[in-house]
């Protein structure tokens, strides 16, 4: 069994990482092989959103080859995101959250986030793809205006530059025993750490799944990966969907901090 990092394919400027990954999968590439991009063209986030990934981000595509029923799958996402988010926290000393489903925060800023891809072959997983974004040495003025959420970087928060291989070695270090620790069965480990990371938990939040909105109190997840909310009619678990924190109830003026 290959280890994380133990192959690892570095692109000055690339597409994607997902998009390469996706072809060393296919191409049998074993499971740890890691793609990483100084820049990507069209980098790509969560719900086909478009993801900035200029020079000075840590941008990484992970290839996987999970042993885990498809209702697990989710807790791969929270997996490598309390990886990445205690990753960047031992490296740099700032308080790095979690926030579901995949992203990362330093307050009430945008760090980077996470996606996983899932391909399969007929009904079984054939390998899936984890994609970690990290805004590192990337200054204020440069990130595009209108981002859904307001961005950070470890730049504009240190103010000084980090190391991308020494974070992507710490990443790496931490995401391969939490990895499998879960594919061992050990869910209650992971919705510990998640759990000391949420930084949604207690906040308002909103959750639009095919046309249907829920909206509550977020009150941290459950051992599938689900987003419990406490609405009106009690709590309720949420797979997926489109979310946005503090919504501002209709017909008051005011940012409602869209995912992004
Ligand atoms: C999100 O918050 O929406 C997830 C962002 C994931 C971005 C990373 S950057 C490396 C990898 N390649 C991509 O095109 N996307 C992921």
């Amino acid at each position: 069994m290959a280890s994380f990092g133990e192959q690892i394919e570095w692109y000055e400027e690339v597409s994607s990482t997902m998009e390469v990954a996706a072809t060393r999968g296919r191409e049998g590439a074993p499971e740890g092989l890691v793609v990483i991009a100084e820049r990507q063209q069209a980098g790509r986030g969560r719900l086909r959103r478009n993801w900035f990934s200029p020079a000075g981000g840590l941008w990484l595509s992970l290839l996987l080859r999970p042993t885990l029923p498809a209702d697990s799958l989710r807790l791969l996402g929270l997996c490598f995101a309390v990886a990445a988010a205690e990753a960047v926290s031992e490296a740099t000393g700032l308080p790095v959250g979690v926030r579901w489903p995949n992203d990362l925060y330093v307050g009430e800023r945008k760090l980077g986030g996470l996606l996983v891809e899932t391909h399969l072959s007929g009904e079984s997983l054939d390998f899936a793809v984890m994609g970690l974004g990290v805004n590192v040495n990337i200054p204020a003025e440069d990130f595009p205006e209108g981002l859904r959420q307001p961005p950070t970087s470890i730049l504009m928060e240190t103010g000084t530059q980090a190391s991308c291989q020494a974070l992507l070695r710490a990443f790496l270090q931490r995401a391969e025993p939490l990895y499998h620790t879960l594919l061992a069965g050990g869910v209650a480990e992971l919705v510990e750490r998640w759990t000391k990371l949420d930084v949604g938990r207690g906040r308002r939040v909103r959750v639009s799944v095919l046309g249907h909105i829920a909206e509550g109190e977020a009150c941290g997840i459950d051992s599938s990966g689900a987003l419990v909310v406490k609405g009106e009619r009690g709590p309720l678990a949420i797979g997926s969907g489109e979310v946005e924190w503090n919504p501002v109830p209709p017909g008051r003026p005011g940012n409602s901090g869209r995912e992004g």
